[in-house]
């Protein structure tokens, strides 16, 4: 209470990234939102990153990580050409459970257009689907358990901006993620454009950060070399998350100097 009796108004507090339950990720609604069909947004990301894959031989990159990969297959899938061992680095244990079922049992049906898709684009990519995806290991850990320099290329779809609402925080998950490659090493990304914090269904907020063409040039132009940013439209047959598109990123780690 203040001196005239009343209660000074509450701020809202920002949320950070260990205040959400993240072993509580709605696996299935979220799926069912975004990933039971090819939404045009999918098409973008994975003709984006399916490009910068291509230019690299099969097997060629020893080892890739995917930084907070969810239920989410197809960035595994457009990482089986080229890599010859894929980190799915992922804290979420309903996520971890769901991508470990699905490496061990085969992927779902609903899979199917995206590795189709994948290896229309990438020829590279073998007849299954199960073999693209037999380079990959579930890693149950957060960006604080990578390791600097550890991996040839990172990628990273729709995790920065979608778990903390600190900018700060936003900042250092972003430099983790370009640290984790040897210098030199390719970054692939993709981020909701000016999301706000979200709910997926019925289920509780999940703590997000609204970011821009501009805010990721000012966190990723100091850290990198060759850096691109592009802007796929809004896609209207996704839920209303309160974005107004998706950038996709593509940098390298600058070469160690001398
Ligand atoms: C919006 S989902 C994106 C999932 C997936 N990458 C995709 O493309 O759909 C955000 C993911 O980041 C994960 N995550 C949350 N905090 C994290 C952290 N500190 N480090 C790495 N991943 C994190 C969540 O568990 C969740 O799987």
């Amino acid at each position: 209470m203040d001196r005239t009796g009343r209660r000074p108004p509450v701020e809202p507090r920002t949320r950070r990234n260990r205040d959400a339950d993240w072993n509580a990720w709605p696996v299935a609604d979220y799926l069912a939102e975004n990933y039971r069909r090819l939404h045009p947004c999918d098409v973008g990301v994975i003709r984006h990153h399916s490009a910068v894959y291509r230019r690299h031989a099969p097997g060629s990159l020893a080892r890739t990580l995917e930084l907070g990969a969810g239920p989410n297959l197809y960035p595994l899938m457009l990482a089986g050409a080229a890599a010859s061992r894929v980190d799915a680095l992922e804290p979420s244990a309903a996520s971890v459970r769901y991508l470990r079922h699905q490496l061990a049992h085969g992927a779902d049906a609903s899979w199917r257009p995206f590795y189709t898709l994948c290896r229309s684009l990438d020829p590279a990519l073998p007849a299954s689907c199960a073999e693209a995806l037999s380079r990959v290991r579930v890693v149950r850990g957060t960006a604080d358990d990578l390791v600097p320099g550890r991996y040839d290329l990172a990628s990273m779809n729709f995790v920065a901006e979608s778990v903390t609402e600190d900018f700060e925080e936003f900042s250092a998950l972003c430099a983790a993620f370009v640290g984790a490659v040897r210098p030199g090493g390719r970054l692939l990304a993709s981020f909701m454009e000016r999301m706000p914090s979200y709910r997926i269904g019925t289920g509780p907020v999940w703590p997000a950060c609204p970011v821009d063409g501009a805010t990721l040039r000012g966190v990723f132009a100091p850290r990198t070399a060759g850096l691109r940013i592009v802007r796929l439209a809004k896609d209207l047959t996704l839920p209303e998350y309160g974005d107004t598109g998706v950038l996709l990123l593509s940098a390298r780690r600058p070469p160690a100097h001398g």
